[in-house]
């Protein structure tokens, strides 16, 4: 699928670059235009010339920026008619009207908006059709990893059933400091936004919102389908206690936070879909992406005719960010040389995204119990109930029980229950009739265990 086909640009002596943002991203992507401003052009088969980067406070000195570039006139700038528009300022307002404005003022665009384009990524790419100009994020997921590109490029021709990945820096960053170091949360989290991974408001990637944003856009991607954020489930991390994280440990697992999108050929229910989900995993210590530490992102995508295939590296940071920015621009760059036909979205699949309840995965739940028997025959029996079978069940002692001793009330102890895969939807409902049996103390923790 092509959009109008813009005339070639050939024998143009530059092509003009307006930047909107100059913070971590934005300063590094002037500073690489400025120093490699020889192999761009040669790459790009033009000149690329920085003509403005719009900021708020353009007293603040900025290295690797030119003061005499920076303007607040952010609307002046977007809609000057540059060749094109890189915008990093994030957020959707007021990104989303001023990429507009540029499109319709003839711009291409290259961003790493991850929010806007979960949020209302057909809107831009509407207008970029309209507007017979480029609409390019490789930057929105994943940093600095070349991932929608092979997404979108590569695998154009094979069917992809699974992308399954760590994809957001600052989670991964926390929950492998709580698992190597035994390090408090949000000391972490502190040292995670000094660092410049997090986001200027943090509850977006602590409570996986920036990771299902990333969801949407990769099934989007992967499946040729539009997926409207809304249906991407989502849980974060701040649930995640140090005892889980021990308990993981000492079960041969670690705790990450996954996005998970899945192709469902027919659900429980009978129907084909999607399932695009976000939500702290158990982590088998062998797979390899157990050993994706620190602010890393690695992704996993399984494909019908490629198999398994692993992308894996930097997935924040402001250079790293920087590297895919450029990628982007340099492309856009050689497309309005040579002209010809650009990219438009392609959503021909049109799935239905699935509820979670149809997701299948595997669980391990933890209860606290009396210990008394029958009691593990009672909590079976609740499990085969709902059509589950277990894979494995351990009883220990509970910490709970070790202080007062027998005289401190009945006897109690730790199950560990870990299940064969089984429905979101069956899980949940052992879940609540366990929570309310009288032999079942508390559920202490609930989780998926994924890529096993
Ligand atoms: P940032 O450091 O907060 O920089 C934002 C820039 O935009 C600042 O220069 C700010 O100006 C400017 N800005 C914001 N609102 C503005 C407005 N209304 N008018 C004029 N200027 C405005 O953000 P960032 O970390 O570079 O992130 C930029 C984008 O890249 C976001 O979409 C983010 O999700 C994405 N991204 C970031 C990373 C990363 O590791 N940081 C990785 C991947 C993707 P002032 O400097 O004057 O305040
Ligand atoms: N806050 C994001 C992260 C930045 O931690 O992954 C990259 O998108």
């Amino acid at each position: 699928m092509t959009t109008p086909t813009t005339p070639p640009d050939a024998g143009r002596r530059e092509l003009t670059v307006a930047l909107l943002g100059g913070g971590t991203v934005g300063s590094q992507v002037a500073r690489l235009l400025h120093e490699s401003a020889d192999d761009l052009a040669a790459r790009a088969g033009a000149p690329l010339r920085l003509v403005g980067v719009g900021v708020r406070d353009t007293v603040r000195p900025r290295e690797g920026i030119d003061q005499d570039l920076l303007t607040d006139d952010i609307e002046g700038l977007a809609a000057s008619g540059a060749d094109v528009v890189v915008e990093v300022l994030g957020g959707i307002e007021p990104a989303r009207s001023l990429i507009l404005a540029a499109m319709a003022a003839g711009s291409s665009i290259v961003t790493a908006n991850k929010a806007l384009l979960a949020e209302d990524g057909a809107t831009l790419h509407a207008a970029a059709e309209k507007h017979g100009v480029d609409l390019y994020y490789e930057a929105s997921v994943a940093g600095a990893i070349p991932l929608l590109r092979p997404l979108r490029d590569s695998l154009a021709g094979d069917k992809v059933r699974r992308v399954l990945g760590i994809v957001n820096g600052t989670t991964n960053f926390i929950l492998s400091a709580m698992d190597e170091n035994g390090a408090d949360y949000a000391d972490v989290l502190a040292e995670a936004q000094a660092l410049g991974y997090a986001e200027a408001d943090p509850t977006a990637d602590v409570e996986g919102y920036d990771a299902a944003q990333k969801a949407a856009i990769l099934a989007g991607l992967a499946f040729h389908t539009k997926i409207p954020l809304g249906s991407v489930y989502r849980e974060g991390i701040t649930g995640v206690t140090r005892a889980q994280v021990e308990a993981a440990i000492a079960a041969g697992y670690v705790i990450k936070l996954l996005a998970i999108c899945e192709r469902i050929e027919r659900s429980s229910e009978g129907e084909a879909g999607v399932s695009v989900r976000v939500y702290p995993a158990l982590v088998p210590a062998r797979h390899p992406l157990a050993a994706v530490h620190g602010a890393y992102n690695a992704v996993f995508v399984e494909a019908a005719a490629a198999g398994d295939l692993m992308f894996y590296g930097a997935g924040a940071g402001g250079v790293e960010t920087a590297s895919a920015v450029l990628g982007d621009l340099v492309s856009v760059a050689r497309r309005h040389v040579a002209g010809g036909p650009g990219l438009i979205e392609s959503t021909h699949a049109a799935l239905p995204v699935l509820p979670v309840g149809r997701a299948i995965t595997r669980y391990q739940v933890t209860l606290e119990v009396i210990d008394r028997p029958g009691v593990l025959a009672r909590v079976a029996r609740v499990i085969s109930r709902a059509g589950v079978s277990v894979e494995a069940m351990r009883q220990s002692a509970s910490e709970a029980r070790r202080p007062g001793g027998e005289e401190a009330g009945p006897a109690t102890a730790t199950l560990v229950i870990e299940t064969h895969t089984a429905a979101e939807s069956a899980l949940a409902s052992i879940v609540r009739a366990l929570t309310g049996d009288e032999v079942v103390l508390s559920v202490t923790s609930v989780l998926r265990v994924e890529g096993s």
